[in-house]
């Protein structure tokens, strides 16, 4: 099998990495890839958001996959159009990626689903978005209603923040007037899990949960972020949590959405908080979490490409059962001086072959560029240092040992990835 992997970040390196070392997969292709996917990889200079030429791309090489990992690229359609030229591909169409692009569409989705998530009000201005922070009370949670790469969430217990968050999503001084909306929130409590959903539209193959560290500094303090760390398994959640996440959440989703004729195949991702009353989505994703695939697919055993293929092709009845390696993975990001507000780029990176020879580590690239031969930071996310090992806290002691190794001025990561679980 050929694959074509859509994208440049930590996510898209971890699925390249992943398929170049599947038997069942021959060759593996990125457009527009990143530095560090390149001795995995064949990258084309490709912009992913471009559906057509994404699509030539795909017929000329030719490949039997494309493997489309942002959210961005679905959203615009890249997934359809791929499909429209006669290629296999993983990803939702742009009507189905809106369970991610629209967090009032998602809404809408589950009460119709009956899937339990937390109660919301979809405010058109400020008075609206007023009325509904005192009707929920404090803690206050305010989301932008569209794509915000996971920074479009405040959580505060302050209602001038609150407020000041709705108005800069609303767009402004005008917001009055309405027209865009904002999403307020009952607030959740207890740890989140994600959970992702492999769908071809009907039958649903769920992965091995996994947690994301999604606040930028240690004992989750600090701004929202990406995700700046993540570990699998999860040994403290619930036995039966996902075949529970399977039966009221990731099904009946995917039912809904076949029913209104837009079915949702590719991956379904659903980010859980496991509440004092009980499991609730906090949101969907229609792609891979990034950082939870660097922790994930490292422990499949079975074939990434074979699953994908299935999923793409309205075959996941027919798949054996998954199989799992019995060890842990943990991955520590380490991120740009300024990130997530204003992310410094263009600085030396260096280090990297002595993290990588680090027992059971791999880095994986998010956001690097190679300028007059040197590898230089080129986003927030720099690169993820993942490491695998016979169980969590071994393979935290071995993340944490290559992070010792990377060399960038100003560096920001979290030193509390995975402690104690
Ligand atoms: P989202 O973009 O919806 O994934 O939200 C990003 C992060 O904000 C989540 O992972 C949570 O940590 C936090 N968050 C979102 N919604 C809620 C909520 N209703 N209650 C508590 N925290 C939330
Ligand atoms: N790790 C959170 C996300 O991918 O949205």
């Amino acid at each position: 099998m050929r694959v074509l992997v859509i994208g440049s970040g930590g996510r898209e390196h971890a699925l390249v990495l992943a398929l170049a070392r599947d038997l069942a997969v021959d060759e593996v292709h990125a457009a527009p890839g990143n530095p560090g996917m390149a001795a995995a990889a064949r990258l084309h200079p490709v912009d992913p958001l471009d559906g057509g030429r994404v699509a030539e791309l795909a017929t000329s090489l030719p490949v039997d996959l494309v493997v489309i990992g942002p959210e961005a690229p679905l959203v615009a359609g890249v997934a359809d159009a791929v499909r429209a030229a006669g290629v296999a591909c993983f990803g939702p169409s742009a009507e189905a990626a809106r369970l991610e692009g629209s967090k009032a569409f998602a809404k809408e989705v589950m009460a119709a689903a009956g899937v339990p998530t937390a109660m919301a009000h979809i405010c058109a201005g400020i008075p609206a978005v007023e009325a509904a922070l005192d009707a929920f009370g404090p803690p206050y949670v305010v989301k932008d209603d569209g794509l915000a790469a996971g920074k479009g969430v405040v959580v505060t217990d302050d209602r001038e923040s609150a407020l000041a968050h709705a108005r800069t999503c609303l767009g402004g001084p005008a917001a009055d007037a309405g027209g865009r909306t904002v999403v307020v929130e009952e607030f959740l409590d207890g740890p989140e899990v994600s959970v992702f959903g492999v769908t071809d539209g009907r039958t649903v193959v769920p992965l091995m949960p996994a947690q994301d560290f999604k606040r930028l500094g240690d004992g989750d303090t600090g701004p929202n972020t990406g995700g700046m760390g993540a570990y699998a398994p999860l040994s403290w959640v619930p036995d039966g949590l996902v075949a529970e996440v399977t039966d009221r959440v990731l099904r009946p989703t995917v039912s809904e959405m076949a029913r209104r004729g837009t079915p949702f195949a590719g991956l379904l991702y659903a980010g859980l908080a496991l509440s004092t009353r009980g499991m609730r989505v906090v949101e969907f994703n229609a792609r891979f979490g990034d950082p939870e695939t660097q922790v994930v697919l490292p422990l499949l055993e079975s074939s990434l490409g074979t699953l994908l293929y299935a999923a793409a092709t309205g075959r996941l009845d027919d798949l054996p059962a998954l199989r799992w390696r019995r060890e842990a993975a943990v991955t520590v990001v380490v991120a740009s001086p300024g990130y997530p507000e204003s992310a410094r780029t263009g600085d030396p990176v260096t280090g990297l072959d002595r993290a990588a020879g680090c027992d059971g580590v791999h880095l994986v690239h998010a956001g690097t560029a190679v300028h007059d031969g040197e590898l230089v930071t080129a986003g927030g996310r720099v690169l993820a240092v993942t490491a695998v090992g016979a169980d969590v806290g071994e393979a935290r002691a071995r993340a944490y040992v290559g992070v010792g190794q990377v060399r960038l001025d100003g560096a920001q990561y979290r030193s509390d990835i995975a402690a104690g679980r």
